[in-house]
Parts: structure tokens; C-alpha cells; sequence
């Protein structure tokens, strides 16, 4: 069994870089950090050294996730798990190390996503590091969920070969995993789609207050909410998503079913209608989750150079 401590970081490509800044900043509320050398631009919204990266990009969308490992040894059971179902792996070099601030990292290619997952460790003295909120009080970085035409080979491979949990499907809709054994009921979730997209960044929110403060401060700064405010059947979060500068999704969540590591109740099957999304009844914008690829990233040769058109 893997054993995860958390969703660590997620990395995401920008069209504009300045833009972005001030929206993810001003707007969004996290925490400038650093630049990194290679032009990459790190945000803070927990006790973590970072947990957005943006990256300048010619497409907006995703590009990887971390996933923070419970200890050392889970190294040698991932790479058991990845060994016996022939995924290849790459381990982090000492400069990419230092240069991403991470003690070590292995990372593959979702071989149905073509997404790149990193497996951590922090660096030990990165770990007694505070937030300082500004316009909201977010807590952490949430989840990150991107869809899939193959999204029922892509469930088998978080469940059967990374070690998630499922929590919940909507059926046949979107999936959400936990990272066994963190308690909160999704930190990765898989959407179907008609080509491997980005479906939306979470950031947590410490108070209902954050929630419609934000609101009003999207109006003030006309940003388009596309869903929401609501509530999700499948985790009791309350909702609300928005776009950023370039269409892609957010969304902020207050609250989240936390499940126990032994006895955990058993993942349900929601069907597949409005409801089971939102309680209160509201309807999605219709550019929700429509920006936003999925860099493609491949073992041994990185990210794809986008030579080819966007939304390959
Ligand atoms: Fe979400």
C-alpha cells in the first residue's frame, strides 16, 4: 500500500504571465513566494514552501500535481506497484531537486491522461513554513481534478496501481479519490470528456465567510463565477467556482467529509443528474471547465513542446 501524507502543489501553465500574477494574487489570495529559475512563478496557500506553480505557456492548463509521500520507504512500494504494471518512472535529478525545493521526487506520465504525477518528499526545513492570508482565508490547496475520454482506464490506474481511495462517483461523470490514508474525501478527482483537459484547481476556505466575500469581490473585479455558490452531494462541500484570466476553472470550498483510514464507509454511486452536483439547485455556466489542456508529458523526453496545435 502507498502511503500519501497530501496533495502537495499542482503546476499550471499561463498565457500571461503579469496577469496572472496579479489575479492569483490579488484576487485568488495566495501568497507570493518566488520565481524559480526556470521562469516558473511560486504561490503559497499553506504551511508548504509552495502549492502553485505557474508556468508562461502559449496554452493555458495543467501540467503536474504533487504528491507528498508519507515517508522514504513508500518510494520502494511505489516503485513495486509501478515495476509490476511496466510504467516508467523517472527520478528527479539534485538540480531539480534544488531548483523545485523538494528533498527527492519520482514522477510518471498517467499513461491515459499523458499527465505528469510527482511522488515527494519536502525538504525538512521546508515544513515549519506559515501562511500569511490576505483577501481570503484559504487553508489548502484542495484537490485538482482533470477529465478523460478514458476515464474508466484512468479510475483503474488511481486505484489499482497509485493507491487512492475512492470516496464517490457521480456516475460515469466524475470520480473523486482520496489520497489513502488523508482523510479528506478528494484531493484528485478524474471528469469524462472528450479530450484530456484540466476540469478545475480547489483551493480550501477556512470560513463560509470566505465564500461570499469573494463574491462580492469577483463582481467588483469582474470575474465570471460559472457555478455556485452550492453545495456538492458527494463531499458536503459548499462551492463556488470562477475563471481565472484565462478561462480556466477555480473553485473555492468550504467544509469536507473526512473519512477514518480503518472502517471507512463505502464509496456510493450518485446518478448522473444535476442534483447530485449541486443541492441547491444551480446550474453551470457553460464555459466552466472548457479552458485548460493537459500538457502532455512523456518519460524521458518532458513535456511536449505545443508545436502541435492546443487540445491534442
Ligand atoms: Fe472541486
Amino acid at each position: 500500500m502507498i502511503r500519501y501524507q497530501k496533495l502537495g502543489y499542482v503546476g499550471i501553465n499561463v498565457t500571461d504571465i503579469e496577469r496572472a500574477r496579479r489575479f492569483y494574487e490579488n484576487i485568488v489570495g495566495l501568497q507570493f513566494v518566488d520565481t524559480a529559475s526556470d521562469g516558473s512563478v511560486r504561490y503559497r496557500c499553506s504551511d508548504d514552501y509552495y502549492n502553485l506553480v505557474l508556468h508562461p505557456s502559449p496554452h493555458p492548463g495543467f501540467r503536474y500535481v504533487g504528491l507528498m509521500l508519507q515517508d522514504d520507504q513508500q518510494y520502494e512500494t511505489l516503485r513495486t506497484r509501478l515495476e509490476a504494471s511496466d510504467i516508467p518512472y523517472e527520478k528527479m535529478s539534485s538540480e531539480e531537486c534544488s531548483q523545485r525545493r523538494l528533498e527527492s521526487g519520482w514522477r510518471i506520465s498517467e499513461p491515459h491522461l499523458q499527465a505528469a504525477f510527482e511522488f515527494y518528499r519536502p525538504l525538512p526545513e521546508d515544513q515549519r513554513i506559515c501562511f500569511t492570508p490576505s483577501v481570503t482565508r484559504i487553508r489548502r490547496i484542495g484537490h485538482v481534478v482533470l477529465a478523460t475520454p478514458q476515464y474508466e482506464q484512468t479510475l483503474a490506474f488511481l486505484r489499482d496501481v497509485l493507491n487512492f481511495a475512492e470516496s464517490d462517483e457521480i456516475e460515469r461523470t466524475i470520480a473523486f479519490f482520496r489520497l489513502f490514508p488523508n482523510p479528506y474525501h478528494h484531493g484528485i478527482g478524474v471528469g469524462m470528456a472528450s479530450r484530456n483537459i484540466l476540469h478545475h484547481v480547489n483551493f480550501m476556505v477556512s470560513e463560509i465567510d470566505d465564500v461570499g466575500a469573494a463574491l462580492n469581490r469577483f463582481k467588483r473585479n469582474d470575474v465570471p463565477v460559472v457555478f455556485g455558490p452550492g453545495r456538492h452531494i458527494a463531499s458536503n462541500s459548499i462551492f463556488l467556482y470562477y475563471l481565472d484570466p484565462d478561462g480556466m476553472t477555480l473553485e473555492y470550498s468550504f467544509g469536507m467529509e473526512e473519512f477514518p483510514e480503518v472502517g471507512p464507509r463505502a464509496p456510493r454511486t450518485l446518478p448522473p443528474r444535476p442534483e447530485s452536483l449541486d443541492s441547491w439547485g444551480g446550474v453551470r455556466d457553460s464555459r466552466m471547465s472548457t479552458v485548460g489542456v493537459v500538457h502532455p508529458f512523456e518519460v524521458g523526453s518532458g513535456w511536449a513542446t505545443f508545436d502541435t496545435p492546443a487540445g491534442r
